[in-house]
């Protein structure tokens, strides 16, 4: 018999959980709340950069690392062009502005050298060449492998792919809970499943509750925004210590990000945006009248190791949050993880690291 799983978020790993598993034959239902993938994955700026958001080797750098050699792969077998979710791979610069940016750079440079990761650094005159909208003052920059995506493309594109693969995706859709018996809505209905995957980002703390379940984690906001730039005023996403910007084809640059623990609060601070903004037009100089189109606030999940969970950790009950920074990068390693759990198959990486602080995996 066809096995159910029923995975609770609509976000850009619960629909990666749900394309995946679909696509490898299992009977699959998505549930959100929300009318679409609005939360984390929404606000997100999309870029795929282990080596710039670890600043040590650890399996949170290699989750990355092995989750980026991903992202080919994950697009064509979603049957569209890279560009079509605007997949760039393309690298991301951390330039140097300063002492603290220089030791940062040498830093990474060191770690990574020492695993035989290929970093270039670009002087001045390198730099000119490749993003001469970077301020002249900038002291060279270091280009790292790594790349972007819009996000919000790439959910739109998962749901199609993953109802055409067979699963019920249902928005507007609140559960309120799961046991034995399966999932329950706020309407009454309960889903039976063989699996249920817990993939609700910052919210997922509070489903495991709702299954007795203490997963120690937290919501760190983050605002974002973006503004209006022609296409080709980066060509790369640019890493710096206090923000970065992420050219997004048609819309302008994504500018990112504030790092604010207030629980679920996702109000706007609107001195913090003004802080970006000047962030952004201080690395590049052409954009001092570019307008802001859009701003808006986001919610990471961070779980209280500071990795990701990905973990059965009660027979028929897998989670799958804590990304933290680097949910849009992990999704396809995430989804394929998922997918070997549930089906009892050995995983292509270590997984312990990834259990649930406090709680053996089964
Ligand atoms: N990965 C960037 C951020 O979470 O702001």
């Amino acid at each position: 018999m066809t096995k159910r799983i029923t995975i609770v978020g609509g976000g850009i790993i619960g629909l990666s959980c749900a394309w995946v598993m679909a696509r490898s034959g299992w009977r699959v239902t998505l549930l959100d709340g929300a009318p679409e993938a609005r939360e984390a994955s929404w606000a997100a700026a999309g870029m795929l950069a282990p080596h710039h958001e670890a600043h040590a080797p650890g399996p949170l750098w290699r989750l990355g690392v092995d989750s980026l050699a991903c992202w080919p792969g994950f697009v064509e077998d979603l049957g569209i062009a890279p560009a079509a979710v605007d997949l760039r791979l393309a690298g991301g610069l951390m330039p140097v502005f300063d002492d603290g940016d220089a030791a940062e750079v040498a830093a990474r440079e060191r770690f990574l050298s020492a695993h035989g990761i290929v970093a270039r650094w670009l002087t001045p005159t390198d730099l000119r060449h490749h993003e001469p909208a970077i301020a002249s003052d900038c002291a060279g920059a270091l280009l790292l492998p790594g790349g972007q995506v819009n996000p919000r493309l790439v959910c739109t594109r998962l749901q199609a792919a993953a109802s055409e693969a067979g699963a019920t995706i249902r928005y507007h859709t609140p559960v309120t809970g799961s046991d034995d018996a399966g999932v329950h809505l706020a309407n009454g209905e309960v889903i039976a499943s063989d699996e249920v995957v817990l993939a609700s980002g910052a919210w997922t703390p509070g489903l495991a509750a709702l299954a007795g379940i203490d997963l120690p984690g937290e919501p760190v906001k983050g605002q974002m925004l973006r503004l209006r730039a022609p296409d080709g005023v980066l060509g790369r996403f640019v890493h710096c210590q206090h923000a970065y910007l992420v050219p997004r084809a048609g819309l302008g640059l994504v500018v990112g990000a504030t790092m604010v623990t207030s629980g679920f609060d996702k109000s706007d601070d609107p001195r913090a945006i003004e802080r970006l903004a000047a962030g952004a037009r201080r690395l590049v100089p052409t954009l001092a009248d570019a307008p802001i189109v859009e701003h808006w606030t986001g919610l990471r999940p961070r779980i209280a190791h500071g990795l990701p969970v990905i973990a059965r950790i009660r027979p028929g009950l897998i989670v799958a949050t804590g990304h933290f920074r680097n949910g849009v990068l992990l999704a396809p390693l995430t989804a394929d993880l998922v997918r070997c759990i549930a089906s009892n198959q050995l995983s292509p990486c270590d997984l312990a690291p990834f259990s649930c602080p406090g709680l053996p995996t089964v």
